[in-house]
């Protein structure tokens, strides 16, 4: 088969990495008509609304990139069969949680969603098509799509590339435009290799060929695992020695600064943290654990898992250090939290950091409000019901959504900063300490906070690695 020009996409999938990347080859290829599809009517509403302000993901840049292209060559639809029976080129962004039943559970990917994708696209298409992994998925996973696709009976034929996505959530639409690579995995046949050079013209439209890196699909898959890794295992390694810093009297940003100084080590990502959310770290990582433990590599697996261990020991060790600073007990008391998102400029919750310690909070028996520019209640009660530690009701008594940051940091006995959203940074600290219990503490979870400025007023302040 020879898909030799695509004129059609059709991806699968319209949450954080379906919408924005596709949104963005709408921006850079005028002359591709683009069509996202999702089997969720609301979600598929929300891209689809006339206010850009009720779009479902919250990411800076992606309004105007939508308002640009939709309609004209960017299309959101809940008509999945059209959209692959048209397109040449299929995108699969489909979610690919930790598998919560069975055989590998809480650790294995869940492939389920993939795999109805595979069976609806080998029963629609009628005419060749390749298909491109942008899922995060366990190695190996093309050839079980494969196997899926080649036994339609119906003479079509499948090209598999594996296209993994590197964007970060919150500079998403700056890192697609400006990807440090774009990686590509295909068959080492000739078909392959048209399919290859197929989705290479695609990005070749704004990303400097250099850039875009070929591979096998082993290899691609592998990769995106393995780069989630390496990211949670620095965030992992620079908040174990945080814990050091604070028993010892040392200070972590001197450290981190010290060694990031190193080439070899460089200063990116040394930040130390209440620990990493997010959809796919947690999620990336087990999935490498259990592949490894699959191929019987114990050791391997062991290596990696202690990165979630360190990981959840941070967010336990936060929580618990409120705990103990408060005299023992945050019973009755009111405890403000800045920040739900799992990290500034996103609205997405899923594995924050938040919602572990204001669940450990309310297990104390503390009142929580929590307060994020861009997170509902709704939204942080439905995380809390995902963590099932006490009954949804128990959860709506303890935990409640603040109207604005000063009225939940009024009569709070402590604040922690969860979230590094920039607009905590400017609040009037003054004004919010003078409406405090005393003594007012502070725990910053990021250390974004003028901690001398905040000493001054009276604020006793607790930063993150600083003996
Ligand atoms: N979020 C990130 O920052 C990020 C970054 C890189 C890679 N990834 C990977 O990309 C994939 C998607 O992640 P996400 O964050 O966009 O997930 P998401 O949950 O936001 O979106 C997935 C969408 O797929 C839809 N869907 C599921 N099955 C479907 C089907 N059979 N037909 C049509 N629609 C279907 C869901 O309704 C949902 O809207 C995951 O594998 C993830 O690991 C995510």
């Amino acid at each position: 088969m020879k898909v030799t020009e695509v004129k059609n996409i059709c991806c699968i999938g319209a949450g954080y990495v379906g919408g924005p990347t596709m949104a963005i080859i709408a921006l850079k290829c005028p002359e591709i008509k683009v069509t996202v599809v999702d089997v969720n009517q609301n979600r598929i509403d929300a891209w689809n609304d006339e206010d850009l302000t009720k779009l479902p993901i919250y990411e800076p840049g992606l309004a105007d990139v939508v308002k640009e292209c939709r309609g004209k060559n960017l299309f959101f639809s809940v008509d999945v069969d059209k959209a692959i029976d048209e397109a040449e080129m299929i995108f699969i962004s489909v979610n690919t949680p930790t598998k919560s039943y069975g055989k590998g559970k809480g650790m294995g990917a869940d492939l389920k969603y993939i795999e109805l994708c595979a069976r609806q696209i080998a029963r629609v298409a009628k005419n060749d098509k390749i298909v491109v992994e942008k899922s995060t998925l366990p190695v190996r996973t093309a050839e079980a799509i494969k196997s899926i696709l080649d036994h339609t009976g119906s003479g079509v034929k499948f090209q598999i590339l594996s296209n993994p996505e590197f964007l970060a959530e919150g500079t998403a639409i700056e890192d697609l435009k400006n990807a440090d690579r774009v990686l590509i995995g295909g068959d080492d046949t000739p078909e392959g290799k048209d399919a290859i050079e197929a989705l290479t013209r695609i990005y070749a439209h704004w990303i400097p060929r250099e850039r875009i890196l070929q591979t096998n699909v082993w290899s691609s898959e592998l990769s995106k695992l393995t780069a989630n890794a390496f990211l949670a295992q620095r965030i992992s390694s620079i908040n174990s020695i945080s814990a050091l810093c604070e028993s010892s009297g040392a200070n972590v940003h001197e450290v981190a600064k010290a060694i990031g100084a190193d080439t070899r080590i460089g200063g990116k990502f040394l930040k130390p943290s209440v620990g990493f959310g997010g959809s796919c770290f947690q999620k990336d990582i087990l999935n490498l654990v259990y592949i490894a433990k699959s191929y019987n590599l114990h050791e391997v697996a062991n290596y990696w898992e202690q990165v979630i261990i360190m990981n959840d020991y941070q967010k336990s060790r936060f929580a618990e250090n409120i705990i103990s600073t408060l005299y023992n007990t945050v019973s009755g008391k009111k405890i403000a939290l800045l920040g739900w998102a799992f990290k500034k400029d996103t609205n997405d919750t899923r594995e924050t950091a938040s919602m572990f310690v204001a669940d450990i909070l309310m297990s104390d028996l503390a009142d929580v409000y929590a307060y994020d520019p861009q997170v509902t209640e709704e939204q942080m009660i439905n995380d809390l019901i995902y963590l099932n530690t006490r009954s949804e009701d128990e959860n709506r008594k303890h935990l409640h959504k603040g109207v604005d940051p000063y009225e939940t940091c009024k009569d709070a006995h402590a604040i922690a900063i969860l979230t590094e959203w920039d607009e905590f940074v400017g609040y009037d600290w003054k004004r919010i300490y003078e409406n405090m219990m005393k003594p007012a503490f502070i725990f910053d979870g990021r250390n974004i906070l003028p901690h001398d400025e905040l000493r001054k007023i009276g604020f006793l302040v607790k930063s993150l690695g600083v003996g």
